[in-house]
This record gives structure tokens, sequence and C-alpha cells, in this order.
């Protein structure tokens, strides 16, 4: 008997060796109304332009192989045409930005997610989602407008927790029309086998930057874990979060700043100045030699939901047509016939996790709450969520955009979007080996068929 339902709750909680994402967990509805499946458009006509010349054409070549950091170092990983970060994608907004990935030689296949643009559903790049893994010697292209100045970065979304560790990621920055006369600097942050880096290179690395000139630092946390980022030799203010702008940033001097796992934080510094963002990397603007002091990293952190001057929202959350729950726990139980201490959505265990159901044009509450003992990086593909509280604290400031929000053990989260890019959506945690361990759901828009399996000929692994 005893055995029986031990048996019964194992079988349960595998997990077939090839599914629809479509057929996974539970509908959740938000309250809002129903809606058959199954008919309508497929996720693999929701395409990017599909004529036109591109503005930008860029080649990716991916491999598995050992990466030369930038500072001689050799770790075992991926690179994107012999680099790891891969090349630094540039466009003007509007501009048609044309990606052809080739694998060359990674076994397991290859993806690329265009982490924090707003892409149609076909170019976003998910393994058994939205399209399949690119096996050896394919290739796939994507194309799309990119519609929104910022900064964003690009990694493989097959086998993510492995591939984005190992390298695989590179960085994209959009610029408005008219640039700003500053100068600008990406800082792609990442660790490789417990080496932290920026764009690729340990320690203390070198911009040059006139005395006195203004400097936009495009912070990008490429890792699974928060970091924090500081200024010395100059005050800052943060002028972009996850690509958007901030409204009246203050002038910030001892404050730190977190940019959370997958997020993106933009500080306009003037040179000289010092970043550091932990793990002994940091960037130095200014002329050539210029030394900067460090100074030890702040105890306090700038607070995004009061920060900037606030103006009114673009649409009304006061009138939501669905409103879900996000609640992350921890439990002890069977993940794929396996004992473990796992995490839940919403009480549950993957694969049992909900499926967010809108329509196109809903406007869309999310409450997010923590209380798995650790920090989560939640990342909702395709859509900037605007945060409405913290805590039940309303936010005061700029409006606060984000598509990765660092939600600490014991927070609670209020976000808004407008349901507006149909498809079939991730929305998960971007510490990655907690995405593997399940900590995943999705959004699905009405009228939207998904052809591509998880698993399946193409082993799809998107985590
Ligand atoms: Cu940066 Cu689901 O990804
Ligand atoms: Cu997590």
């Amino acid at each position: 008997m005893g055995l029986g339902l031990a048996g019964w709750y194992w079988s349960a909680s595998l997990v077939p060796s090839t599914y629809s994402v479509m057929d996974m967990g539970h509908m959740d509805y938000g309250g809002g109304p129903t809606h058959a499946h199954g008919a309508g458009r497929s996720v693999a006509e929701l395409t990017g332009p599909a004529s036109g010349e591109p503005d930008v054409a860029v080649e990716l070549a991916a491999r598995q192989e050992s990466v030369e950091l930038a500072g001689g170092e050799r770790i075992e990983g991926y690179t994107l045409n012999g680099t790891s970060p891969g090349p630094a994608i540039e466009a003007r907004q509007g501009d048609l930005v044309q990606v052809t990935l080739t694998n060359v030689d990674v076994p397991d296949g290859v993806t690329l997610h265009w982490h924090g643009v707003d892409v149609p559903n076909a170019e976003d790049g998910v393994a058994g989602v939205t399209q399949d893994a690119v096996q050896p010697g394919e290739d796939h292209v994507y194309r799309f407008l990119a519609e929104d100045a910022g900064t964003y970065w690009y990694h493989s979304h097959q086998v993510s927790h492995v591939q984005v560790r190992g390298g695989l990621f590179g960085t994209l920055v959009v610029r408005p029309p008219r640039v700003p006369d500053e100068q600008d600097v990406v800082a792609a942050v990442h660790t490789y086998d417990g080496r932290r880096t920026i764009g690729g290179r340990t320690g203390v690395s070198q911009v040059d930057a006139e005395a006195g000139e203004p400097v936009r630092v495009r912070v990008v946390n490429t890792d699974n874990s928060p970091l924090r980022a500081w200024v010395s030799g100059s005050p800052f203010r943060v002028v972009a979060v996850d690509g958007t702008d901030v409204t009246g940033p203050a002038e910030l001097r001892e404050e730190g700043v977190v940019v959370t796992a997958g997020g993106r934080v933009d500080l306009l510094v003037t040179a000289p100045a010092r970043i550091d963002t932990g793990g002994g990397s940091a960037l130095v603007v200014g002329p050539e030699g210029s030394e900067v002091p460090a100074r030890p990293a702040p105890d306090r952190q700038v607070d995004l939901l009061e920060y900037g001057s606030p103006v009114a929202l673009p649409f009304d959350p006061a009138s939501a047509d669905r409103r879900f729950g996000y609640e992350i726990g921890r439990r002890i139980g069977l993940l794929d016939g396996k004992p473990g201490f796992w995490w839940t959505v919403n009480g549950r265990l993957y694969p049992d996790i909900p499926m967010f159901h809108v329509e196109e044009g809903d406007v869309v509450r999310m409450t997010i709450t923590n209380d798995s003992g650790d920090v989560h990086p939640m990342h909702l593909h395709g859509h900037h969520a605007v945060v409405l509280s913290r805590d039940g604290v309303p936010a005061s400031g700029s409006q606060w955009w984000v598509d990765s929000l660092n939600v600490e053990d014991g927070e609670s989260y209020e976000i808004a979007f407008v349901a507006d890019n149909p498809g079939i959506w991730m929305d998960h945690c971007h510490h990655l080996d907690h995405a593997r361990d399940g900590l995943i759901a999705h959004l699905a828009y009405a009228g939207v068929t998904e052809p591509f399996r998880i698993g399946g000929a193409a082993h799809n692994e998107p985590e």
C-alpha cells in the first residue's frame, strides 16, 4: 500500500522524453475569460520581417572549444566567431537586424535568445518552444527590428545552464537616432570558471576617455547571481535599467547598484572614474595611465523603487484583465523521479507549473513572491513589465521597467505589463541552474499553437 502510493508519486513526477510545453502543468487564466486551444497561428509564423535588406547583418559561428580570455587564461567552454564574449552587436533604433547562427561543432545544439529585446516570438531563440536547437553543421537566421534603444545581450537558450556559463553569449546595444554626447562603453560581466571578468578580461581594464567627459557604462550581468557595481572617483547616475531610460535620475555618491542576473544597468559617470563589479573586476574610464583609487564596496545600494522622478504609466494597471500569482517556494519531493529539495511554483513541482494564459491586448498584473530561501532573478521573455510595488510599498520613482527582476528571499513584487506580443514565452528564473531544476513557467496567448517539442529529434532542452 505504502509502496504503491510511493510508486504512484514517483511515476507522476516523471517528465516525458518529448512533449509540447502547451501540455505541461496547469492552465491559469488569471481570473480572466478562458479560451480554447489547439487552433490558430503557429509560433513558427510569428517571425520578424521576412523581406528587406538588413541594416545590420552578422554571422555567428558557435563552437565548443577552449576559450582564451583577454588576459590569456584558458577555460573549456564555447565561442562565437572564436571569442567569448561573442561579437558585440550594435544597431540603431529601427534597424533591421539579421543574425545568421551557424553551429560548427556544439554537440548539444545551440540557439540564440535576444535577452531583453521584445522580438517577435519565432525569433526568441528558445529551443523546443520557438525553434529547434541548431545541430552541428546547421544554421538558423534571426531577423527582427531593433525597435527599442537600450542595452541587451544574447545567449544560447539550449542547455543554457551549461552553455551560457561556458561563454556562449554576447552583447547587443541599440542606440537612439540622436546619440547623446557621451562616450559609450559596454561592460559585460561574466564569471568563467570562478574568474570574474569584464568583456572577457580579469582584473582591471581601462578604456580611454578625456578627463571631464561623460561616459555611459552599460553593465550587463551575464552570471547567475546578482552583482553589485559601484563607482569610485566620480558621482554617477543610473540612466537606464534593462534597456529603458530612467526619468530624472539623481546624482549618486555613496550608494552602489545591484544588477540582477540577466539584467542591465547603464551608469553615467564622469571620467576619470572606476567602476567595480566585484570579484576583483573593474573598469577604469579615463586618460591612459589614470589611476583611480578603488573605494570599498558600499553598504547601501540605490533603491530603484524610489529612484528618479515619476511620470504617468502608458496604461492603467488598476483595470487589469488578468492577475497572476508566481509564488516561489521550495520543498522536498520528487522531480523527474529524483528525490530532492526542489523549487516550487505556486506550491507545485515541475513539470506541474503554471501556463499563464492571456489574450492580446490584456493588461496583466503579476505578483511574484519568494519564500524559497534564495534570491531569484525572474525573467519574462518578449515583454517589459513595470514594477508597481515591493512588499506592498508602491513604486514612487521613475517608471521602473524590467525584463529581469531580482526577487530576494522574503520579498514580494507586483508588476504589470500589456500583453502586446503574441506567442508562447518563457517566464523563468535566470539563475539558469534553478531554471534547469524547474523554476520556470510560460505565458501563452490565445490563438497561438506550439509546433515545437521539448526533447524530440532535436533534443531540445532550453534550460
Ligand atoms: Cu536570458 Cu530565458 O533567458
Ligand atoms: Cu532562481
